[in-house]
């Protein structure tokens, strides 16, 4: 690795991949990291998913130039990290797996069968290797219980499991790190804030140099940039003032409510980004909801209730934590609108969402006092 002799990266790319973790699309495809550290004792830092197993062992044989391995450090249980464990453990026995209980235990569980040669770690224990040597930090819940990160002294460098990841194969790399970091970070680690902000209050005690994140790319140079924005995620602050309205309707007429108050936002001199719920991908909604501080959530009633996917909408970014936003509604009934009341019920029981006073109603079409109602709307939300 560049400015790093003795660490080596023998991760691999995934970019046949559909939907990561089942569910987030991935255009640009995953990369499962792994890394190894070369010293008089030789450390591979975790495994990768099983739809690469037979690559990362030939990228580790590469890497080893005849050598034996002589532990495996798992950070992470889950199975895009851990698939590869019992491949390895096979190829090179006498190395050992380097992991905590909590690891130990959720290996036993999801391959039914026992590691034969383990070392059990715990928080602030320490491997050495040679001039290198490993410090193991317990990261519980960034992003599962049993995760840990790994500090390396020698060159500082951060093993950062989950944390600090994105989506997309390295092959696939551009200059934009921030925009599918923080769709992962929302999506995948977003419910857990609070332990995120554990984590970096820990990290503060140690210089880092680098960080090798289990996806995405290795972060070096200035960390100062993905420092800060993980700690104003993490802090469920907003990172850009804005205003993100999600609409989903029927016929097209809560969509030009919609874009009517978006008009009225942008003649202020509000940034507005503005997205079809139905149309788009909803990681991508939820990760716009979280950036900005200021949410209009704009929907059709349909059966009485929120047209389907606004109410899901809403579900994921209550189960991630929603909160800290001034919010907007835009409503819409035939005979008996609801969706307004439903989305404010749901949406005030988050933590500091402030939903604003002016709700705008439609009766089937745009109202014709629309430019009176978004102006209203629009005083409230940039007040
Ligand atoms: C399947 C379906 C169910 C609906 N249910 C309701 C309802 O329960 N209450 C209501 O006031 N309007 C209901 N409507 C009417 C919609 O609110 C109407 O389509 C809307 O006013 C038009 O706005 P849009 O162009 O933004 O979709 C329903 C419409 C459809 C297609
Ligand atoms: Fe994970
Ligand atoms: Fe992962």
């Amino acid at each position: 690795m560049k400015d790093f002799k003795d660490i080596v990266y023998v991760g691999v790319d995934d970019t046949e991949l559909d939907l990561f973790e089942g569910q987030y699309k991935v255009p640009d495809g995953m990369s499962y990291n792994s890394y190894v550290i070369l010293d008089k004792k030789i450390a591979v830092m975790d495994a990768v998913d099983k739809s690469c197993i037979a690559r990362w062992l030939d990228n580790v044989a590469l890497a080893l130039q005849g050598r034996e391995p002589d532990f495996l450090v798992i950070s992470h249980m889950e199975p895009d990290h851990s698939a590869g464990i019992a491949a390895f453990a096979a190829k090179y026995p006498s190395a050992a797996v380097v992991g905590n209980t909590k690891i130990f235990d959720m290996f036993r569980n999801f391959y039914g069968v026992e590691l034969p040669n383990k070392v059990l770690v715990k928080e602030g224990d320490t491997l050495l290797l040679g001039e290198h040597e490993l410090t193991f930090l317990a990261a519980p819940m960034v992003h599962w219980p049993e995760v840990m990160v790994s500090y390396e002294k020698k060159d500082k460098v951060l093993f950062s499991a989950d944390a600090f990841g994105k989506f997309g194969a390295l092959c696939n790399e551009t200059d934009d790190w921030a925009c599918e970091a923080r769709r992962y970070y929302f999506n995948i680690v977003g419910k857990y804030g609070v332990q995120v902000q554990a984590l970096m209050k820990k990290l503060a005690a140690y210089d880092i140099a680098a960080i090798c994140p289990l996806h995405g790319p290795v972060l070096s140079g200035d960390l100062g940039e993905y420092l800060s924005l993980y700690d104003t995620w993490s802090k469920y602050e907003a990172e850009s003032v804005g205003t993100f309205i999600a609409y989903a309707c029927v016929y097209g007429n809560t969509k030009q409510a919609a874009y009517a108050l978006k008009d009225e936002l942008e003649s202020r001199g509000e940034k507005v980004v503005i997205t079809d719920l139905a149309r788009c991908d909803l990681a991508e909604a939820l990760e716009d909801a979280f950036r900005y501080d200021k949410t209009v959530f704009a929907a059709t009633t349909l059966d009485g209730g929120i047209f389907p996917v606004m109410e899901e909408f809403i579900r994921h970014l209550k189960a991630k934590n929603y909160q800290n936003k001034k919010v907007g509604i835009i409503e819409n009934g035939s005979w008996a609108p609801m969706s307004g009341k439903l989305m404010r019920a749901l949406l005030e029981e988050q933590k500091n969402v402030k939903v604003m006073d002016t709700v705008i109603t439609c009766r089937s079409a745009v109202p014709g006092d629309i430019r009176e109602l978004c102006a209203a709307l629009a005083d409230e939300l940039l007040g």
